[in-house]
């Protein structure tokens, strides 16, 4: 489903990423665990072609994405939903602006058709009636949902979380959790989680990767990862 070969990034001269190894299966629960300033936001938003790659590849549902065009990079975009860290949604935008964003931009649905797809997709992450507020008015937990809803709206084969849970209070955090759970199981994704969080890795995860400095340090099972006794695995939860 997505393989990744000898990735590496550079930021302003700094290697970022360094030679990324990653074979994701379709179906499968991948999280990346890594401390703050691992490159875990970077790798997933290089992995969407939101940042080019200076060396490797990134192949994507058959698609080399740093060799196909802008419309088949579209196309790619349509099967794959990101939930950004912090949730990323448009101060100016109403919520239904927000959620249909892509489709606004990038296809000729009328206002009507995409309100109503946005509508659909914030029913499916349990939201109701706040079509037409503005994210302000939203609390944290709501604008995540709000995040899920938007990555969801084009009925995504993959879906990228960049820290679900970070800044939410633990109920809060356990519910996103659940409706992470409840999409996987319903829209049979293959998801990516990148956090710093063990204890989605250990619930979660089919397989485990941790990154450390822009390198994969290991990739495994829960219990596998555990084993390397890495830090970040030895920390108490
Ligand atoms: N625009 C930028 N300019 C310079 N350096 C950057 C930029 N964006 C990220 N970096 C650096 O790249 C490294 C990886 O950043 P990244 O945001 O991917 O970390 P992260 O693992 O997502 O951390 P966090 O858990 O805090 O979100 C960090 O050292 C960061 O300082
Ligand atoms: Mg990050």
């Amino acid at each position: 489903m997505i393989n990744i070969k000898n990735l590496t990034v550079f930021i302003k001269n700094k290697k970022i990423l360094d030679d990324i190894n990653i074979h994701i299966n379709k179906g499968e629960t991948f999280v990346i665990l890594g401390e703050s300033g691992a490159g875990k936001t970077i790798f997933l938003k290089t992995v969407i072609g939101l940042i080019k790659a200076d060396a490797g590849e990134i192949i994507i549902c058959g698609a080399n994405i740093s060799q196909i065009d802008e419309n088949k990079l579209l196309d790619l975009r349509q099967k794959t939903g990101m939930v950004f860290q912090s949730s990323a949604l448009f101060d100016s935008l109403t919520i239904w602006e927000n959620v249909g964003f892509f489709l606004l931009e990038h296809t000729n649905l009328s206002d009507g058709e995409i309100r109503e797809k946005a509508e659909k997709s914030l029913n499916s992450v349990g939201l109701k009636d706040i079509l037409d507020e503005m994210p302000e008015h939203l609390s944290g937990g709501m604008k995540k949902r709000v995040g899920i809803a938007r990555a969801l709206i084009n009925h995504p084969e993959i879906i990228f979380y960049d820290e679900p849970t970070a800044g939410l209070d633990p109920v809060t955090s356990e519910s996103i959790l659940s409706l992470v759970a409840k999409i996987h199981k319903e829209y049979k994704t293959t998801d990516v989680i990148v956090t710093h969080d063990l204890g989605i890795a250990k619930k979660f995860s089919d397989r485990v990767a941790i990154i450390d400095d822009g390198r994969i340090f290991t990739v495994g099972t829960w219990e596998e990862v555990v084993k390397t006794g890495h830090p970040i695995v030895s920390q108490k939860e």
